[in-house]
């Protein structure tokens, strides 16, 4: 960010104190695409490989199909998967005069991912935190997102700069989905994720536990092979929503290898249910209150 000089509700050290978003006129237009924005859910996790970018797919997407306009923003700056998700990869954001059009997966799903605007998917990216954080709140601003019920976020791991860009650009109203896996060591890095949503003021919308149990291809049952309810129990401690279990599933990895979402093939398994359980509280959220 360019500092909150000029602003009124800038503190002496320069860093902005306004609860409800800068005041400042480049800030405008941010507020105003954020206004057009019903919901926003940053999905994180303190871990690696624990399922972000695919449960951040398949929510985008079983929204979408109960026919919502979602929008799916992928800032991991390092290694965007969502083009590959969702068979996208190669596709290029038609770019017009300060605006970008998010690429289209179906009339309800618009996708930004850093991913197609770089020319090479080995190609490294070394952008220092400011960099990221200006980018974060272009791939906001300047991406003709339009009229949204959701706008869902794929984070990198960590609490580093992106989720913090994405939290402090989205403001006050966006909530996190933490995703974790059952182990003990999982439950520590999310119990730091939930953490740091506070502390930056923001809420955890619910903790996610996937690769919990296993689906046995075989007899179509949920196999509990080793502990579970390691997230159950985090979101209890920290007095928030579970919002329910993903069994490890051969079928999610294979979709998402192929870039058919898990929601949009695999809906009436054990795991498709299990899914849909998760995105009940997501889809049965209260319109907010009109600005
Ligand atoms: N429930 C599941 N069952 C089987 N495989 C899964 C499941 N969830 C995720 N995977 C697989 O695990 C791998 C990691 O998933 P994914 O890329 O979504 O994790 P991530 O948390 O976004 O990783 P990163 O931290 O690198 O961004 C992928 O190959 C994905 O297909
Ligand atoms: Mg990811
Ligand atoms: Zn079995």
């Amino acid at each position: 960010m360019s500092g909150c000089e000029g602003c009124a509700s800038a503190s002496p050290d320069g860093t902005c104190t306004s609860s409800t978003g800068c005041d400042k006129p480049e800030d405008q237009k941010l507020k105003r695409t954020l206004g057009r924005i019903k919901h926003k859910i940053v999905v994180m996790s303190g871990k690696g490989g624990v399922g972000k970018s695919t449960v951040a797919a398949n929510i985008a997407v079983a929204l979408s199909l109960a026919g919502k306009k979602v929008g799916l923003l992928d800032v991991d700056v390092h290694g965007p998967s969502v083009p590959r998700l969702l068979s996208l990869k190669g596709q290029q954001p038609h770019i017009g005069d300060q605006v970008m059009e998010p690429v289209p997966w179906s009339k309800n799903l618009s996708v930004m991912s850093l991913g197609f605007l770089l020319q090479d998917d080995r190609q490294a990216v070394i952008w220092r935190g400011p960099v990221k954080m200006g980018l974060i709140k272009q791939f906001v601003e300047d991406v003709m997102w339009g009229d949204l019920d959701f706008l869902i976020v794929d984070c990198p791991p960590g609490t580093g700069d992106e989720p913090l860009s994405t939290l402090q650009t989205l403001g006050p109203t966006a909530m996190a989905v933490i995703v974790t896996t059952p182990q003990g060591v999982a439950v520590d890095d999310v119990r730091r994720s939930v953490s740091f949503v506070g502390e930056v003021g923001n809420r955890v919308l619910g903790i996610v536990e996937n690769m919990s149990g296993f689906a046995c291809p075989d007899c179509g049952k949920v196999h509990y092979i080793f502990k579970t309810g390691g997230g159950e129990e985090l979101a209890k401690e920290s007095g928030v929503q579970f919002l329910g279990r993903i069994p490890l599933d051969p079928a999610v990895a294979e979709s998402g290898d192929e870039g058919f979402p898990f929601m949009k093939v695999h809906r009436d398994t054990a795991t498709g249910k299990a899914m849909e359980q998760i995105i009940a509280p997501i889809l049965a959220l209260p319109d907010p209150p009109k600005a």
